[in-house]
């Protein structure tokens, strides 16, 4: 069994240095943030998308309210950021990994980005109720409940769409597209910081523990919509 550290830090609590930059590159990444004007123009292009694909005025709704959330979430990272590091508060970090930028040019493209990316989402806000970074634990469980629901959104959105069999072969078309990214948002199984983020308590299972779970809980979904899993290793770039 590794070792681990079990101290927890809070607010304003002094942070051993390789804590801070783990924790910082952890905020970084996660990009939710009201000064990261790179989220802010994402959010912008998935209402201006919303307006062109979806097929009716209640999924209009529904979209709204789910970008809200967003913004609410945006809202709670800014505040955590502001007592962590005040150089990232305003800092633009567009985001890294490609399947941010597949092309959502249709309304199943969007569902499938929110069943997926949101999921991913829900997954690590998981990991984050343990989080030995007290104020990130405390946010923890609102932002799992939301993202779990925003994925459920697109899922929702999806039952609709493979009620038809035209639905049905554009998604299984399109699922080839957005299952490796999925599967590919959790990094490499051998990332070389993966043993000191655990030794800190900033995260609990190694990307490729993560990503199984992950896959056990979407794959039951896919199958549900009457889809077929694509093979888990084709069309990957991160293994
Ligand atoms: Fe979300």
């Amino acid at each position: 069994m590794a070792e681990v550290c079990n101290r927890t830090f809070d607010i304003g609590d002094p942070l051993p240095e390789e804590y801070r930059d783990l924790l910082v590159r952890m905020m970084t990444h996660e990009g939710e943030r009201t000064g990261n004007l790179s989220f802010m123009l994402f959010f912008a292009s998935v209402l201006d998308n919303a307006g062109k694909y979806a097929p009716h005025d209640d999924a209009k709704l529904i979209m709204a309210g789910y970008v809200a959330e967003e913004m609410k979430h945006c809202i709670m990272f800014h505040r955590l950021v502001m007592e962590l590091d005040k150089s990232l508060v305003f800092k633009d970090t567009p985001f890294q990994h490609y399947a941010f930028h597949l092309s959502r040019d249709s309304w199943t493209d969007m569902n499938f980005f929110n069943l997926f990316l949101d999921l991913n989402g829900a997954f690590h806000a998981g990991e984050w109720r343990n989080s030995t970074y007290l104020p990130l634990a405390r946010m923890a469980p609102i932002i799992e409940r939301d993202e779990f629901g925003h994925s459920d959104m697109g899922y929702r959105f999806l039952q609709e769409t493979c009620k038809t069999p035209e639905g049905k072969a554009e998604a299984q078309e399109l699922l080839y597209k957005w299952y490796p990214a999925a599967l590919d948002t959790f990094g490499t199984s051998t990332s070389k910081r993966t043993p000191r983020f655990l030794y800190w308590g900033l995260k609990t299972k190694t990307n490729e523990e993560a990503r199984q779970d992950y896959k056990r809980y979407v794959d039951k979904k896919l199958l549900a919509l009457g889809l077929t899993l694509p093979d888990e290793k084709a069309n990957r770039r991160f293994l």
